[in-house]
């Protein structure tokens, strides 16, 4: 029977990560896969993160299992991070929360309770998205409708067809909603129309699930934290899913949380039953050592500092990035508009023939897409992209 499965498709981005890797010039770029990097291009574990790690690794007694909700100080100190201390929802026992394996792994724990509490529901995406997405709705059993999110020839969202889109969501739809900094385009919703999409979606029986993967790296953590916490105040009910990859840089950790927003605190509890026994079959008992990490950063003062400044480290270095390319989109027309996005992706509009000649001709090494990392640049790189894009018109 295993002769049925289909061929293996190869992973694009795993590719152009091997062609980076094989590729033996000194001033290779790699602008591929979606993980932070310093000037230097490393990736490194953050301050906080380490000497949390040092003093759990003299402090931690057991590796008995952890509760099916997760980490119960992990749970509190997100569960603050995420609302606040003053939010409705929560002043009302409104929300429901559970440890899950990062963004992806909280994400399908909410795609399966929309299949549940509703056979049939749907996923509406934006397109284009993390491509993940889709593929987790496919594993979920949710048929996929998608809209366009964004235009990469005019670099603009396509706000038309986002709000006609919200207009044909059905009852236990799910319509998914970016949290800060879009991936892949960096163009996040306008407050306006967030607000108006978030009425819509509500207003038709549907459940906003708002993917939180790149918080503090947007306009600031408070700013950013904020657009979660008016979504979570403007709609009756809501998915919001967090990922800590790399907001902490804890990619291989497998580190994130689910919330659920609830109509009342009756509806929280069979939730959290739901989401507890959704769980115990895809992960049994969360992993803990990623969430003991953010327990401790986010709870003790001298590494909550520290982790604060550095995250503003790395959103200054992404913004001061996005300054220089956009002073060279004179040269590079493709580049304009880089500075009024945010987080760590632009979307140039190259076919994969161009983004691959890049590679071999310019040794700048991007995803198949024409999605670029930002922070894969280092000092001294933003010139020699313009460069290279200065052959392209818009
Ligand atoms: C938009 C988006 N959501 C969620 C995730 C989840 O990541 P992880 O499962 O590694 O936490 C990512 C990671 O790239 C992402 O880009």
């Amino acid at each position: 029977m295993f002769d049925r499965f289909p061929e293996p498709v190869p992973d694009a981005l795993h590719a152009v990560m091997a062609r980076f890797r094989a590729d033996e010039r000194p001033h290779k770029i790699d602008l591929g896969v979606g993980v932070y990097r310093d000037d230097s291009g490393a990736s490194p574990i953050m301050a906080a993160v380490r000497e949390a790690e040092l003093a759990l690794a003299r402090e931690a007694d057991t590796k008995a299992y952890q509760a099916l909700a997760g980490d119960h100080q992990f749970v509190g100190a997100m569960t603050s991070l995420i609302f606040g201390e003053e939010h409705p929802a929560l002043r009302e026992g409104r929300v429901a929360a559970i440890q899950g394996t990062g963004g992806t792994g909280s994400l399908r724990i909410a795609m399966d309770l929309a299949r549940i509490a509703a056979p049939g529901a749907r996923l509406h995406l934006g397109l284009p998205s993390w491509p993940n997405h889709a593929a987790i709705a496919a594993a979920a059993g949710l048929e996929l409708v998608t809209h366009r999110y964004f235009d990469a020839t005019s670099g603009a969202l396509d706000l038309a067809a986002i709000e006609a889109a919200a207009e044909t969501v059905e009852e236990g739809d799910l319509f998914l909603l970016h949290g800060p900094c879009h991936n892949p385009t960096g163009a996040d919703l306008p407050p306006g129309a967030r607000s108006r999409l978030l009425a819509a979606v509500a207003g038709r029986g549907a459940i906003p699930l708002i993917d939180a993967a790149y918080y503090g790296l947007g306009d600031g953590l408070a700013e950013d934290l904020q657009i979660l916490r008016d979504a979570a105040a403007a709609v009756p009910r809501a998915f919001i899913g967090v990922a800590c990859s790399k907001s902490f840089g804890l990619y291989r950790e497998r580190t994130g949380i689910l919330f659920a927003v609830c109509a009342g605190a009756d509806e929280r509890a069979r939730v959290q039953g739901q989401m507890e026994r959704t769980s115990r079959t895809l992960v049994s008992m969360p992993p803990a050592h990623g969430a003991a990490l953010v327990a401790r950063v986010l709870t003790d003062r001298h590494l909550r500092t520290s982790w604060e400044r550095e995250l503003s480290a790395m959103r200054h270095r992404m913004l001061g990035l996005r300054a220089e390319l956009a002073a060279l989109a004179d040269r590079a027309p493709l580049l304009r508009g880089v500075d009024r996005e945010r987080g760590i992706f632009k979307m140039l509009p190259l076919t994969a023939e161009q983004a691959e000649a890049l590679g071999r001709d310019h040794a700048i090494h991007m995803a198949p897409s024409g999605r670029i990392n930002i922070a894969g640049l280092k000092a001294g790189d933003a010139p020699r992209l313009a460069q290279a894009l200065a052959a392209f018109s818009e």
